[in-house]
C-alpha cells in the first residue's frame, strides 16, 4: 500500500522533471552509491546502439557489494544502509527515468566483489532523458575522489572513446590529477568525446 503510493509520487515527480532533469545526475547519484561502498574503481559505459535505439548506462565498480537480500530490496524505495535517512532513491529514481523511457534497469552485485548497475532507454522515446553534461559530472566526481580510478567508455557501436584515470596519470608527471588545468582539459577531453561519440546519433547532442 505505502509502496504503491510511493511508485504514484515516483512518477508524478518524474513526470515534472522535479528531480532528474537528464542522465548526467543519475549517473552522478549511482556513481556516489560506488563511492560510498569504497570502491576504488569504476567504470562507467554508455553504448548508444542506433540499430536498436537503444541507450545503455552502465556503472561497474569494485566496491563493497550488497548480499542477495540486500540486493533484492533494493529497487524498493524505503531500502538504504544510509542512517542520515531513511529512503533510498536512487536507484528507484534511476529505474522510474528507464522505465518511462521504454526501457529498464538490471542491477548485479556480489557481496565483497562489487556491483554493476545497468540501465536501458530507448533513444528515440518521447520520454528519454536527455544525456545532460556527462562531462561536469565526471570531472566533479574525479575532484573530489582523486584516489579512485574512473573510467569512461562511450560508443557508437561504430566508433568509440576511451578515458581513464590510470591511463591519464602516466602523463601527468606528479601533477595532481585534481589541479585545475587538469580537471579543465579533463572536462574538456570528455566533452570533445561525447561530440564524436554521440552527436547527430542523440538528438540533443549536435551532429
Ligand atoms: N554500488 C553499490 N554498492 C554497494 N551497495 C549499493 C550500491 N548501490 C546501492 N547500494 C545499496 O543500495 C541502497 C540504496 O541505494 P539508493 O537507491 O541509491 O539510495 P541511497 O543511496 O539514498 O541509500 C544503498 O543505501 C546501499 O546500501
Ligand atoms: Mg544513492
Amino acid at each position: 500500500m505505502l509502496n504503491e503510493f510511493f511508485l504514484l509520487i515516483r512518477d508524478l515527480v518524474c513526470q515534472w522533471g522535479l528531480i532528474m532533469r537528464d542522465i548526467s545526475l543519475h549517473l552522478m547519484d549511482i556513481m556516489q552509491n560506488s563511492i560510498r561502498a569504497q570502491a576504488t574503481e569504476i567504470n562507467v559505459m554508455l553504448i548508444a546502439d542506433r540499430e536498436k535505439d537503444e541507450l545503455t548506462v552502465e556503472i561497474r565498480d569494485n566496491g563493497i557489494g550488497m548480499d542477495e537480500s540486500l540486493l533484492n530490496q533494493v529497487r524498493d524505495p524505503f531500502v538504504t544502509t544510509r542512517t542520515t535517512r531513511k529512503v533510498g532513491l536512487g536507484i528507484p529514481m534511476l529505474e522510474a527515468s528507464a522505465e518511462r523511457a521504454g526501457g529498464k534497469l538490471d542491477i548485479k552485485s556480489q557481496k565483497s566483489k562489487g556491483t554493476t548497475v545497468v540501465a536501458t532507454f530507448k533513444i528515440s522515446h518521447i520520454d528519454r532523458l536527455p544525456l545532460g553534461n556527462i562531462a561536469e559530472t565526471i570531472m566533479n566526481i574525479i575532484a573530489a575522489n582523486k584516489e579512485i580510478d574512473i573510467s569512461l567508455h562511450l560508443s557508437n557501436k561504430q566508433e568509440e572513446f576511451n578515458f581513464s584515470i590510470s591511463e591519464i596519470k602516466k602523463y601527468l608527471d606528479g601533477v595532481p590529477i585534481d589541479n585545475i588545468d587538469v580537471l579543465i582539459w579533463i572536462k574538456d577531453y570528455i566533452n570533445d568525446g561525447v561530440k564524436t561519440i554521440f552527436g547527430g546519433v542523440l538528438n540533443e547532442v549536435p551532429g
